[in-house]
């Protein structure tokens, strides 16, 4: 018998867990919900904690080397003397030259030969890996040797300019920083418009707050003729056709360049470069590459024509184009603002730095043959749609008329050289690896 005090208690004990088994789940689920709920709630905000966290950690961390690229220079004054003894020419009217990308190919030309005759040269270069960054350490280092400050830091970089233009008073700028190479644009645009567009702006806006502004000589390219089929090419042929995203972006860089020349009076060449080669040259071309397959004994890849028409470029050796830089720095006349406003009329220039005398592909690859001492395994295929041009020649008859420019290395002549680089640099094997220094 139950008695009126267990009825009760039982009678609770049911409320508390119903016999119906719907009850139960709807009653447990709440029960499990709610300690779902904490917990969950409890999960969530230390997920968002540990999110806050790592946000709060990573931008420290992007905080602190922002500041170590940029303050890592800009709060030594062992540094600044650096800059300044480096920027001092050492003969009497010399030059100071900031030389941007100076640890590539054609800037350590540049900046090597510009302190050879006494100008003062600082480097800037952000060593990007475009292509293998020890060859750009390689030339830094080269360039250390002949007491020339290079500089590891990003056109981009606002605050670095600012300060190299405060401690310097740089009478020009050799502007050669630049995402090169027509069928990268396919993997990386955005590089093209961090270097060549972003990269291009951020230096001009330093320029044109300089105090004296320096005249700037930059490198556009041959490949701004893009589709032009009249030959060769003339500074006055169209340009608005290019066949790629870097041809556009140089293209761009001679219409952001004349925005700067005509509002703020900045001096300003252009130079469009034609397929530049040469010693301690771009291991992305073509004639770099094929000297290393051929050596390994792998096969090269030759393009040709829709036409079956072999492709054509006007090789141009890099002495004559070094020649033809310091002949545009010397004659560049000077910028006409300060303050962000001009006084006058300053010189806008653009010149074709070429050879003038187009060479075929496969004629390059039996010169190489022949330096080489090693036959090619040939792979012809019909050129795809990558930006590339099927010919290229460059009129020079402006630079030669107003900068006397006069090349003289014909590719027999400048590949022979090239070999003898390649080789004392790299060796014959196939591996490739670097046996001296620059
Ligand atoms: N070599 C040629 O055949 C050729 C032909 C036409 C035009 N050009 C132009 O001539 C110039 C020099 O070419 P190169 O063959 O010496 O190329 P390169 O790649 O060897 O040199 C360019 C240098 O610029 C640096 N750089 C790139 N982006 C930068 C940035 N945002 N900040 C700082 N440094 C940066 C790179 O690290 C590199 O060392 C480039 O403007 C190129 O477009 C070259």
């Amino acid at each position: 018998m139950l008695t009126e005090k267990n009825k009760m208690r039982l009678l609770e004990e049911d409320e508390l867990f119903p016999s119906t088994p719907g009850k139960v789940k709807i009653e447990r689920a709440h029960t499990i919900n709610r300690q779902f709920h904490r917990c969950f709630a409890s999960t969530s905000t230390t997920f968002l904690w540990a999110l806050f966290l790592i946000a709060l950690t990573a931008s420290y961390l992007s905080f602190q080397s922002f500041v170590s690229t940029s303050s890592r220079f800009l709060s030594s004054s062992a540094w600044d003397r650096q800059v300044r003894t480096s920027a001092s020419p050492r003969r009497p009217h010399g030059l100071s030259v900031l030389v941007t990308g100076a640890a590539g190919f054609v800037g350590s030309h540049c900046s090597l030969a510009l302190h050879k005759r006494g100008d003062g040269v600082v480097g800037l270069d952000n060593f990007n890996s475009y292509y293998d960054p020890s060859l750009k350490r390689a030339r830094r280092d080269l360039l250390s040797r002949n007491s020339i400050l290079l500089i590891d830091g990003d056109l981009n970089d606002h605050r670095l300019l600012s300060k190299l233009f405060s401690l310097a008073h740089f009478t020009h700028v050799l502007h050669l920083a630049a995402q090169a190479g027509v069928r990268y644009a396919i993997e990386n645009p955005a590089s093209y418009v961090h270097s060549n567009i972003a990269g291009l702006v951020s230096l001009l806006e330093a320029v044109k707050s300089a105090d004296p502004q320096p005249a700037v000589v930059w490198a556009s390219s041959s490949s701004v003729y893009g589709l032009n089929d009249k030959s060769p090419f003339s500074e006055s042929d169209r340009t608005d056709r290019p066949a790629s995203l870097y041809a556009a972006t140089k293209k761009a860089g001679e219409e952001i360049t004349h925005t700067y020349n005509h509002i703020y009076g900045l001096s300003i060449t252009g130079l469009r470069f034609f397929t530049v080669y040469g010693p301690m040259g771009r291991p992305d071309m073509a004639y770099f590459s094929f000297t290393k397959a051929i050596l390994a004994g792998k096969p090269i890849t030759i393009y040709r024509g829709k036409d079956g028409v072999d492709l054509a470029r006007d090789f141009t050796y890099i002495d004559d184009i070094v020649r033809g830089c310091l002949a545009s720095l010397d004659t560049a006349g000077k910028s006409t603002g300060s303050g962000g406003k001009k006084s006058g009329p300053a010189p806008y220039r653009i010149f074709n730095l070429g050879n003038t005398s187009p060479v075929t592909v496969p004629t390059l690859v039996s010169i190489l043959e022949k330096h080489l001492k090693v036959k090619a395994k040939k792979k012809i295929v019909e050129m795809p749609g990558n930006g590339d041009v099927p010919f290229t020649h460059a009129n020079i008859s402006l630079a030669m008329a107003e900068l006397r420019y006069k090349p003289s290395t014909n590719l027999e002549a400048g590949l022979k050289k090239f070999v003898k680089w390649y080789i004392s640099y790299y060796g014959r094997s196939s591996r490739g690896g670097r046996k001296t220094n620059l």
